[in-house]
């Protein structure tokens, strides 16, 4: 079977980054990371990309580093929970690969995001944080064909349940 790109979505927390790289690994296609490459780019972290240049800066980068990377396929590209937050986005996501939505119960995301250091939207009271943008954010993945929640779930699980629906 050949692949094009396999784009993860979904809330921070939700294990984008970690599934889809295992899920790189058993298809032995690439897998890039959107927000890392946009920190090797800028050449500084996320954080210090907030904190210098504000969210605005970082939404445009983020969309120019979307439409640069869906270039590559074949590949696993994981995205930040924010880049579906752009329409335009979203409809090149959905022109250019399979889109995968992971999801997870609200106070599994707390536990998992609690102690993070590098996600500067929610820095502060985390856990309120996470429960305003969950609620800003409903229904934001749902245009993703493939939905995954990951509650409670190893990755092996989820790698072998999202093989089983591509
Ligand atoms: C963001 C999620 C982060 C990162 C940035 C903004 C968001 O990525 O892109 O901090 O708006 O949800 P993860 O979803 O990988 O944490």
């Amino acid at each position: 079977m050949t692949y094009g790109n396999v784009i993860f979505v979904g809330f921070m927390g939700t294990g984008k980054t970690t599934v889809g790289s295992a899920l790189a690994k058993d298809l032995g296609i690439p897998h890039r990371d959107l927000d890392e490459a946009i920190a090797e780019r800028e050449g500084c972290s996320i954080p210090e990309l907030f904190a210098t240049k504000g969210e605005q800066y970082f939404r445009d980068a983020e969309s120019a580093m979307l439409r640069e990377l869906l270039q590559e396929k074949p590949q696993v590209l994981t995205t930040g929970g924010g880049a579906v937050l752009r329409p335009e986005n979203v409809r090149l996501m959905l022109s250019e690969g399979t889109v995968i939505a992971l999801s997870a119960a609200e106070e599994e995301l707390i536990r998992r995001l609690a102690g993070d250091t590098g996600r500067p939207l929610i820095a502060g009271d985390m856990a309120q944080r996470v429960r305003r943008l969950l609620d800003e954010r409903k229904g934001a993945y749902d245009f993703a064909p493939i939905q995954i929640d990951t509650t409670g779930k190893d990755v092996s699980d989820i790698v072998a349940e999202i093989r089983g629906r591509m």
